[in-house]
């Protein structure tokens, strides 16, 4: 074969395997339903905050990831198929940031400490901390693990388990003589309030060493994703149902009833929203004490 055959040859079979990689990242992202579809919104939200020059959230990975994905997030091309998040918010870059500045607060503690994150989706957390030397366990769903290699492989500090939160097989891959930070960023609401319980009670009588951050919602707003319509988010998007919800007075006693008396307990809060009109509302909602209560929060428990 003359060498221009034969460049012309593998040039094909690496244009064929392009395609076929495309193709399998799309078809396996289309299948994505109920919650783990819910990691495309999250990283809709936060990778065009990070496009945009005054952004909250400084993330080129998420930005890779998202223009890779031949996605419909806006579901501007098609209207009789997928679903559509909308357009854009900052409200999951604003999560993102709070919990990336509480994992190094956790680090600069414990040096030594591991990180495990719960649902981490496509998240891309491990990169913005980049600098951390920590053990990184990512777990969560098959399906969603097998999207997230598409772009994320794993590797000896940053470790993927396959499982459910709840099938506490992962638990046992924990060290359990280093401090543990366990982070759950938009997926505890997604549980029973059982399962949350019983989750929460397990890691409090494994690990010495604990440092657990979670987002919560309030009673109303989980009560809304139960009602027959649902939280519709856009014209098109509504939400999985989120029956766990809880106002802001009650997680202390929560966390006592269920965790014991050796914790303390930070009502976090939401960075400060950066839009203009939006900011103002938000202030208001996280502020004013009565409405405070009915707001979302982040929350850390630590012993
Ligand atoms: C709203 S997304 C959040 C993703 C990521 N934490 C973020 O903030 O971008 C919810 C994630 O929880 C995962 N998930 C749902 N049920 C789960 C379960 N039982 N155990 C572990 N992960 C679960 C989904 O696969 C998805 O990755």
């Amino acid at each position: 074969m003359s060498l221009q055959r034969v460049r012309s040859h593998s040039t094909s079979k690496f244009l064929k395997a392009i395609i076929s990689k495309v193709f399998t990242i799309y078809s396996e992202l289309e299948k994505l339903t109920g919650i783990p579809e819910t990691m495309l919104w999250t990283l809709h939200n936060r990778a065009n905050e990070a496009m945009r020059s005054d952004g909250v959230i400084q993330d080129p990975k998420a930005i890779e990831i998202y223009e890779a994905i031949q996605y419909d997030y806006e579901r501007s091309r098609s209207v009789t198929k997928g679903q559509s998040f909308g357009k854009a918010d900052p409200v999951h870059a604003l999560r993102s940031i709070a919990f990336d500045s509480e994992i190094r607060v956790f680090m600069k503690k414990y040096p030594s400490g591991v990180v495990v994150n719960l649902g981490e989706g496509l998240e891309t957390q491990r990169f913005r901390l980049a600098d951390l030397q920590t053990t990184w366990y990512t777990i969560d769903l098959p399906e969603s693990i097998r999207a997230r290699e598409h772009f994320i492989s794993p590797g000896d500090r940053w470790k993927h388990i396959s499982c459910s939160a709840l099938d506490y097989a992962w638990i046992d891959q924990i060290p359990t003589d280093r401090p543990v930070c366990i982070t759950a960023q938009g997926l505890l609401m997604y549980f029973q309030e059982s399962e949350v319980q019983d989750l929460l009670k397990t890691l409090a009588e494994r690990h010495p060493i604990l440092t657990i951050i979670f987002d919560v919602i309030p009673n109303w707003l989980a009560q809304k994703t139960l009602s027959s319509d649902g939280l519709k988010m856009s014209r098109d998007y509504v939400t999985p149902v989120m029956p766990w919800g809880i106002n802001r007075k009650e997680i202390p006693s929560f966390i006592e009833k269920t965790m014991g008396q050796n914790f303390d307990v930070t009502d976090i809060g939401f960075p400060r929203y950066p839009l203009a009109i939006r900011s103002f509302l938000f202030w208001v909602w996280f502020n004013v004490p009565v409405l405070k209560q009915l707001a979302p929060t982040i929350v850390k428990v630590e012993r």
